[in-house]
């Protein structure tokens, strides 16, 4: 069987580094292996819509920062097949039918769905103030652009694991009133616990645009700069010689994320690694200003590439829209191959062949 990836992001705003660790670092590993027939990465601007109908300029600029920070760290166009979700007829098309498999129970019991109504304040109002029916409905869409390109990886962050779950739930429906002819799919989630979730600059309990605790990135040195010398790290900690608390300590979180195994050779020879560096910091001597210094050295080095990167494509935006129109192109190709294994499992592919639907019907009428 072919190995396909899918997955993809809502264009609302700048990609940071929670993004990064939680999924973008996994496509990169992917897009390495030779293994992988396929990987589509899709803009998920309608499944954006369905919380921001009132605003699609916002959408639509953001695709540009989106896939800038794609290319921005390497994920490659030849590899990659990017492309915009709204513009594929057959997903609209595959939710209209997984809708009826699923009960309204079910989607309002999905925590994700739950935590997010919360966190915009829909309201339970019949009114403009409540909650969209395509946001309620959105983990639909997410099966049927799953399913359409017979994905069996979906590199996701932890947040999206109750969307995979009620994927899997509609292909194994789907499959058992219809005949096999969805591909079940597997999540592939980041590797460390502590990437799985990013905490945000502040300390709180996850990095997020709309918390404004987010190193985004393209930010400039400056910007990297202010914002990791902002980071929480232990508010007992003020002299050199105090001790200092490792636990909820962000400059440490974010180096166990991203220290790598020349990490101190290169910017902190002091110490041979991340440990003795921490047990200098709970014994108390080491101040935390040397700590930010080393967080924004590992952190610049790695953020400057991207921004290297992101000027060089900055200036081929034609490049961007041949990129995406083509890729656009091939995945409403490889959706429609897929709708119409649909419709003929439901038995609604009518006009596919004359003669079998002619004869069904007459022996239909002929008892
Ligand atoms: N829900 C995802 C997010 O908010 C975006 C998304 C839409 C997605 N469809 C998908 C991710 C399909 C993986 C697979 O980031």
């Amino acid at each position: 069987m072919s190995k396909i990836v899918l997955t993809g992001d809502r264009p609302t705003g700048k990609l940071h580094l929670g993004h990064f660790v939680g999924s973008l670092q996994n496509r990169l590993e992917l897009q390495k292996d030779s293994s992988f027939d396929d990987i589509f990465i899709m803009l998920a601007d309608a499944q954006a819509l369905t919380d921001n109908s009132k605003n699609p300029t916002k959408i639509r600029d953001n695709i540009i920062e989106v896939v800038l920070d794609y290319l921005s760290i390497g994920l490659d166009p030849n590899r990659v097949t990017f492309f915009i979700q709204s513009q594929i007829p057959a997903l609209t098309e595959l939710t209209f039918y997984y809708m009826n498999l699923v009960s309204i129970a079910r989607l309002e019991r999905n925590p994700t769905v739950k935590n997010e109504i919360k966190l915009r304040g829909f309201k339970e109002k019949d009114n403009e103030q409540g909650i969209p029916t395509g946001f309620v409905v959105y983990p639909i869409s997410q099966a049927a652009d799953i399913t359409a390109f017979n994905a069996n990886y979906v590199p996701v962050g932890e947040d999206q694991k109750p969307m995979l779950e009620q994927t899997r739930e509609i292909v194994e429906t789907f499959n058992k009133t219809y005949g096999e002819t969805l591909v079940m799919p597997n999540i592939i989630l980041p590797k460390s616990n502590s990437a799985n979730r990013l905490v945000g600059i502040d300390g709180s309990e996850k990095m997020s645009k709309s918390l404004n605790n987010a190193i985004f990135l393209s930010d400039d040195e400056k910007t990297l700069h202010d914002k990791v010398f902002k980071c929480y790290t232990d508010p007992s900690h003020i002299n050199i010689n105090d001790k200092g608390n490792l636990e909820n300590n962000v400059v440490f979180k974010y180096l166990d994320v991203f220290c790598e195994e020349d990490t101190f050779t290169r910017f902190l020879p002091d110490y041979n690694n991340l440990q003795e560096m921490k047990d200098h910091y709970s014994c108390g001597g080491l101040g935390d200003v040397k700590c930010k210094k080393l967080l924004f050295d590992v952190l610049n080095d790695k953020l400057s590439k991207c921004r290297e990167n992101r000027e060089i494509w900055k200036n081929k935006i034609e490049d961007i829209y041949d990129i995406l129109e083509a890729g656009t192109n091939k995945a409403i190709k490889v959706s429609n191959a897929t709708l119409d294994k649909v419709k003929t499992a439901m038995k609604i592919d009518y006009f596919n062949d004359k003669n079998t639907l002619i004869n069904d019907w007459k022996n239909w009428l002929n008892g």
